[in-house]
């Protein structure tokens, strides 16, 4: 007690006013730490035009039907505008598929094997994986492995001019999305980087025509 009043008469601080401001400020740094959390938790993780985040493509930047499909790195996504009705060296049916397969796809640019970046090889009309050597069709599809699925997809809508009347999305079908046919009036498509399905695990096209490397 001495102490304390000897303290208090020098002018400083008690020990009870030392401990009551450790106190305090302990609780400010908590109130700021939780309203930090909170704030970082309500924005938005990734925005528009980020990967992770939605791209707005129009019509006119799809490719034409079974043409090599148009590449957009920002969104490391391929866009392929599909009708095996309309087959051709890029686009035919497998002999293990009788639905029709019609409308645009968004594929992501990363190889399902390991994670190499795969390109468009003209010569060939199909993807290639510089690393070990997968190989798919246009849709995605696998012609040959080591790959262990069909290229992953991400989510396309359909929009009309005003971009927030939705006029269609890709149907997931065995959680995958299928290529969404443009309903009329499309003026606008979002692709939504940050859902993005695993491709499906089918047989090799190579294996129907016995030329599996
Ligand atoms: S990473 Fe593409 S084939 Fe291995």
């Amino acid at each position: 007690m001495a102490t304390v009043s000897a303290t208090a008469q020098d002018g400083g601080i008690s020990r009870r006013e030392f401990l009551f401001y450790i106190w305090g400020a302990s609780i400010a740094l908590f109130t700021l730490q939780s309203t930090g959390l909170l704030v970082w938790f309500l924005i938005p993780r990734f925005r528009e035009g980020e990967f992770g985040g939605r791209f707005w493509i129009t019509p006119s930047d799809l490719p034409e039907v079974n043409a090599p499909p148009a590449n957009f790195p920002n969104g490391r996504f391929w866009m392929v505008q599909l009708d095996s009705d309309q087959p051709n060296d890029r686009m035919e049916l497998a002999q293990d598929e009788s639905n029709r397969i019609k409308g645009v796809a968004a594929i992501y640019t990363v190889c399902t094997h390991l994670g190499c970046i795969y390109d468009w090889v003209p010569s060939n009309n199909r993807f290639e994986c510089p690393c070990h050597g997968s190989k798919y069709r246009l849709d995605g599809r696998r012609i040959e492995s080591p790959a262990p699925r069909d290229l992953d997809r991400f989510k396309i809508e359909a929009y009309a001019e005003d971009r927030v009347t939705l006029l269609g999305e890709a149907e997931l079908v065995n959680d995958f999305y299928e290529p969404l046919e443009l309903p009329d009036g499309t003026a606008f498509l979002s692709i939504d980087t940050g859902d993005r399905r695993q491709g499906l695990v089918q047989r090799l096209i190579c294996d129907f025509v016995g030329n599996c490397p």
